[in-house]
């Protein structure tokens, strides 16, 4: 791999003397298919012309013909040595924002390098200029400055705004969380009636959506559904691009949304189920109503509320996979459906929000607790992933996982004593055959007994956490709206080197 300028440089090089003119500069470039010409006074380098000095100035529509080449070049160009390492000339090249530079030899001119030359080499690399390295999957990168919550791995603690989030979900209610996200504040008592009733009112599905609603359902899961549903609404709506509507407008809309995705999700469940809609009702919580709309029947109060406290554990967490991916694309300007939409795709993957239902199929899958510890080994010696532990920030308890274990344990039932010992046995085998990685249940593993234990189905388990993580997500897309700098990171190129000429066909 070449390592010095002489390996990569183009020779000879082509000059110009440096009274031409423009038009006899342009021809020679054009002739010898090059982007720069040297330009010589006698034998010595005074400058350097190239393509971008001729577009600026058939800009000021001079007339090339008469221009002369001292004119446009740029004097008394940096130069490299024949032996420079390449790195040199790449931070030459990148400092100064030059494209060619002129190489030397005891003072004698050689040959030209250009950025093409340099981006032959492999190791050399455009992300280079600018970029810094990152470890894989971005662990423990900063990529944003955010105030609505924050989760310190180590410690097993998160929190909304200035809120533990464990303490929420024991204190307060969904919508009591939802403007604490929105509006920073948690409302008083009349604050509070008046948020929640406000809500409820915006609960019914837009009626352009209605109709669309059986064929989405016949066609995927509900998750899958809510995804066209969303750009549906969007749509139907008229929900324009974040960058040109204010606060208000977008808070707005993100209360819609997310008062209406439950009703989306239990419409599609049903539909897909063979089963009418059940109608919202604006006289019940979202916890309340969301079990309603699912079943069709009022839910007992320990149910509604262990969705509940599962609902607000679930609202946000840090710069997760979905909530990164909502507001990149806000970041973008585009509309609130559009950075739904794609945090719904982040969520579905098994290895973020698609894993409760998993979890469950794993308990079925072994079956009794004496078949755990064996089950558990085999599948982790193949190279399998036990779903519903592990976790990219918390290397202890995940403080969601041990809320929910004791949600799921008041609820009681076999399967909370099942799901207990095999937890037990996970664990213990994860430390022995996965030493040092720190494997404990994530949200996920007692999440989906919860949900089994108040009659959600499995089907439902990803949807019911969107619904409420579609609270976060807004309030990310809004106050990445409300102070936006486009987020768009570089990647280092590890392909072939470019450019190879194009094979013909
Ligand atoms: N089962 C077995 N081994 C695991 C598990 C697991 N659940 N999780 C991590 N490991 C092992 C990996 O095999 C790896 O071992 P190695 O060093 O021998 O290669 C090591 O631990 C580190 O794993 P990474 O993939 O680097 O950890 P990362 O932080 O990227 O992954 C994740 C986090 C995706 C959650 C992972 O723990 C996992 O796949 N868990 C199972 C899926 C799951 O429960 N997802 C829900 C997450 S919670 C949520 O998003 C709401």
């Amino acid at each position: 791999m070449a390592t010095a300028v002489q390996d990569l440089m183009s020779s000879p090089p082509v000059t110009c003397p440096v009274d031409a003119t423009l038009t006899e500069a342009t021809a020679l470039m054009n002739d010898r298919q090059i982007g720069s010409v040297v330009v010589t006074d006698r034998r010595a380098i005074v400058g350097i012309l190239t393509e971008r000095d001729l577009l600026r100035a058939a800009a000021t529509r001079i007339d090339p013909r008469n221009e002369s080449v001292r004119r446009w070049m740029t004097a008394d160009p940096d130069v490299l040595g024949l032996g420079d390492e390449v790195g040199a000339a790449w931070s030459g090249l990148t400092h100064h924002h030059y494209r060619h530079l002129p190489v030397v030899d005891h003072g004698d001119l050689v040959g030209v390098v250009s950025l093409r030359d340099l981006l032959t080499v492999a190791q050399i690399r455009p992300a280079d200029e600018a970029g810094t390295d990152v470890p894989r999957g971005l662990e423990g990168v900063v990529v944003a400055e955010t105030s609505v919550g924050d989760v310190r791995g180590r410690e097993g603690f998160f929190h909304y705004r200035q809120y533990s989030a464990v303490d929420l979900a024991a204190r307060r209610s969904l919508e009591d969380v939802w403007q604490l996200l929105f509006d920073g504040a948690l409302p008083d008592r009349t604050g509070a009636a008046g948020f929640a009733e406000e809500v409820a009112s915006l609960r019914g599905i837009p009626e352009g959506l209605t109709g669309q609603l059986p064929s989405l359902a016949a066609m995927g899961t509900p998750l899958d559904g809510l995804r066209t549903a969303i750009s549906i609404l969007g749509a139907e709506r008229g929900w324009r691009p974040t960058l040109d509507i204010d606060h208000a407008a977008l808070r707005s809309q993100a209360l819609h949304l997310c008062a209406v995705v439950p009703t989306i999700l239990t419409a599609l469940f049903r539909l897909r189920n063979g089963k009418d809609p059940v109608d919202p009702r604006d006289d019940l919580s979202y916890a309340a109503n969301y079990l309603w709309m699912l079943t069709g029947e009022e839910a007992p109060a320990t149910h509604v509320r262990a969705i509940e406290q599962y609902l607000v554990l679930t609202i946000d967490h840090g710069f997760n996979a979905s909530t990164f991916a909502a507001r990149v694309i806000a970041s973008t300007g585009a509309d609130l459906a559009a950075a739904t939409v794609g945090a719904i795709g982040a969520l579905s993957g098994p290895l973020h929000g698609g894993a409760p239902s998993r979890a469950l199929d794993m308990l079925d899958a072994i079956g009794t607790p004496e078949r755990a510890e064996a089950w558990i080994r085999r599948a982790v010696t193949r190279g399998d992933r036990i779903m519903g532990f592990g976790h990219r920030v918390y290397k202890t308890d995940d403080p969601r996982s041990v809320f929910l274990r004791d949600v799921a344990r008041e609820i009681g039932g076999e399967l909370f004593d099942f799901a207990q010992q095999v937890e037990q046995t996970t664990v213990e085998v994860l430390a022995e055959l996965k030493p040092g990685r720190q494997l404990y249940t994530n949200v996920e593993f007692f999440a989906g007994v919860v949900m089994h234990s108040c009659g959600i189905p499995r089907e439902m388990f990803t949807p019911t956490f969107a619904s409420s993580r579609t609270i976060g997500w807004a309030a990310h897309i809004m106050e990445q709206a409300d102070d936006n700098r486009l987020i768009r990171p570089a990647a280092r190129y590890v392909g072939p080197p470019p450019p190879q000429p194009v094979p013909a066909v």
